[in-house]
């Protein structure tokens, strides 16, 4: 009810009564919703009201932003886990239907690419995965990476009209530094080299955390927003935006359509950059993405070479893009 009446007061007398219990059940929920930090604003005779400019990502809200979306969503809301994407392995494994998104305000463990941690504090990110079923071999899941990133970097533009950039393969970059990131997980048949599911996780840094990102990410990590900077319901609005925009990609996903967009918004095409594998360092030129989404370098000495991300991934170093 304090969701769908933002900035207005509702009685507590009127929650009791539409709840079927007492004011003071109502008052007793207010003071727990409060005090995990939910902005209520309680007044004596006048109720409780959920301030306008909240951020809380509620599934109320989301499903009121996506109203209309055909999209087969299912929302899973947690205030801390581990890591979304291990949550949704777990439902995976125990089969469940595609389009499970579970939300998270904060990871303790979150992860990235190469058994890297994601930093994920409390209220200032977004931390999402979702369960698919996806109809492709897996050696295409690349493309429900490159969905997502296309996504991610639309959405972002949409909600808060901040250019995002993609940074092979799986990086979103904004104000010269890393906002988001996305990690895709695919348990695949054996058999037949198909994909049971697949697990996309993405996470976003909204605002730079208090007392700042740690001190091994610093340089590296960016927030979308800049300090101060207050876009009412911004969370949810990004979240639903991605998950529309991924959806419709999504449909199409053996179609590729969605690489063009990959291209038009990748940072690193007709870049410098320094090839590292293992001890050895190469400089290259990036040409481009090809359609398996492998970046398309010329050598100094003018041969060519088409880069999976198995092998390498790209890493920002001293101004200048490397790629370990
Ligand atoms: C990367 O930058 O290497 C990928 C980061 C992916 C982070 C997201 S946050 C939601 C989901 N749960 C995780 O543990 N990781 C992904």
């Amino acid at each position: 009810m304090l969701e769908e009446n933002r900035g207005s007061y509702i009685s507590g007398e009127r929650i009791a009564a539409e709840a079927s219990v007492s004011r003071a059940a109502v008052w007793k929920s207010i003071r727990a919703l409060q005090g995990t930090g939910v902005p209520i604003d309680a007044v004596p005779n006048k109720g409780y009201a959920l301030a306008a400019d909240s951020d809380i990502v509620s599934e109320t809200a989301l499903r009121r932003i996506l109203n209309g979306s055909d999209a087969p969503f299912r929302f899973d809301l947690h205030r801390s886990v581990s890591s979304t994407n291990e949550l949704a392995k777990r439902a995976g494994d125990l089969g469940e239907a595609e389009g499970l998104v579970i939300v998270a305000e904060e990871q303790t463990a979150g992860k990235g690419r190469l058994n890297r941690r994601f930093h994920s504090p409390g209220g200032s990110g977004i931390y999402l995965s979702i369960l698919l079923r996806p109809k492709i071999q897996a050696q295409d899941a690349l493309m429900i990476t490159t969905a997502a990133a296309v996504a991610a970097a639309e959405a972002i533009g949409e909600v808060t009209q901040r250019d995002a950039r993609i940074k092979w393969v799986n990086d979103i970059f904004c104000h010269g530094g890393k906002c988001g990131g996305i990690l895709t997980e695919a348990s695949i048949s054996m058999e037949n080299g198909t994909i049971d599911y697949a697990v996309m996780g993405i996470g976003m840094n909204i605002r730079e955390p208090e007392g700042g990102f740690p001190p091994e990410i610093r340089g590296i990590a960016a927030a979308i927003l800049e300090p101060g900077v207050i876009i009412p319901d911004v969370r949810c609005r990004l979240i639903a935006a991605f998950l529309r925009r991924f959806w419709e990609i999504y449909r199409h996903l053996p179609e590729k359509h969605h690489l063009n967009g990959y291209r038009e918004r990748s940072m690193l095409i007709g870049e410098q950059v320094m090839v590292i594998s293992g001890n050895s360092e190469r400089p290259a030129v990036v040409l481009g993405i090809d359609g398996d989404c492998r970046l398309v370098v010329r050598w100094e000495d003018g041969a060519e070479a088409a880069l999976s991300t198995g092998e390498v991934s790209v890493r920002k170093t001293e101004g200048k893009y490397g790629i370990d």
